[in-house]
């Protein structure tokens, strides 16, 4: 099965994507996550990517699509995989439907998870993960069972990241908006896009979903 999340920053992608990854076996493939790597690591496409993310800005085409390519060529891929953060543009959704061609792989859905911008800036100021697994948890909507601990591996590190302030927010919401929303009536018209209320709680958000997953063939 193969999977787009897409909605605005701070939708809630990576924390459902966490979650169907668990519940349904379908690997996820976070940009932005493989991006932050690359920029710790100090590799070559981290360098590139750096500024653009601090401004909240898209990363180009070239340097995603390149790490995408790649990485659905591993083992882990080979049972379906869920798309969070990619693609982010249309020349960006027309790359990956020409892997998919080449590869003989059919997308099964693209679920775009419906949040008011307003709810956006607090789900993202308030946003932390743990340090060593990438667990997600939030100051208010998703603590620790126990505080300061991780629920997933028990570790105390924690992080935030670094575009996660208010000025870059502004900028991230500016690029969904202007950037990634027309990928809504690309996907409308081939049939395969569906809405969740991404407002709703997490667990009714994860419902929602499930609910779209067993529909699908
Ligand atoms: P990326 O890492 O993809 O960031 P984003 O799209 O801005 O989305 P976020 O990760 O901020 O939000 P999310 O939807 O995953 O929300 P989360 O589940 O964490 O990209 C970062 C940067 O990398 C981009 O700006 C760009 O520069 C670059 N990049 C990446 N991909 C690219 C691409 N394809 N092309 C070009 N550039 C690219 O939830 C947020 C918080 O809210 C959490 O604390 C969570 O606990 C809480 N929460 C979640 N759901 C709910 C709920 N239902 N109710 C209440 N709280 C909730
Ligand atoms: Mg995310």
């Amino acid at each position: 099965m193969i999977i787009i999340l897409l909605g605005p920053p701070g939708a809630g992608k990576g924390t459902q994507a966490q979650r169907i990854e668990s519940a349904k076996g379908l690997v996820q493939l976070s940009t932005g996550d493989m991006l932050r790597a690359a920029v710790a690591a100090k590799t070559e496409v981290g360098k590139k990517a750096k500024d653009f993310m601090d401004a909240g800005k898209l990363v180009t085409d070239e340097i995603v699509v390149g790490i995408i390519a790649d990485r659905i060529e591993e083992e882990d891929c080979k049972n379906g995989f869920l798309l969070d953060g990619f693609p982010r543009t249309v020349q960006q959704a027309e790359a990956l439907d020409n892997m998919l061609d080449q590869k003989n792989l059919r997308l099964d859905a693209v679920i775009e998870m419906q949040v008011d911008d307003e709810a956006l800036v607090d789900r993202i100021t308030g946003r932390y993960t743990c340090a060593d697994c990438n667990q997600g948890y939030h100051d208010q909507n998703l603590k620790p069972k126990v505080g300061g601990v991780c629920d997933n591996c028990g570790s105390t590190n924690f992080k935030r990241r670094a575009d996660d302030n208010r000025e870059t927010v502004s900028a991230r919401l500016e690029a969904y908006h202007a950037q990634t929303a027309p990928l809504l009536p690309y996907y409308e018209a081939r049939g395969v896009l569906k809405k969740v209320d991404g407002m709703a709680g997490i667990d009714d958000v994860t419902a929602q979903i499930s609910d779209v997953l067993s529909g699908l063939n």
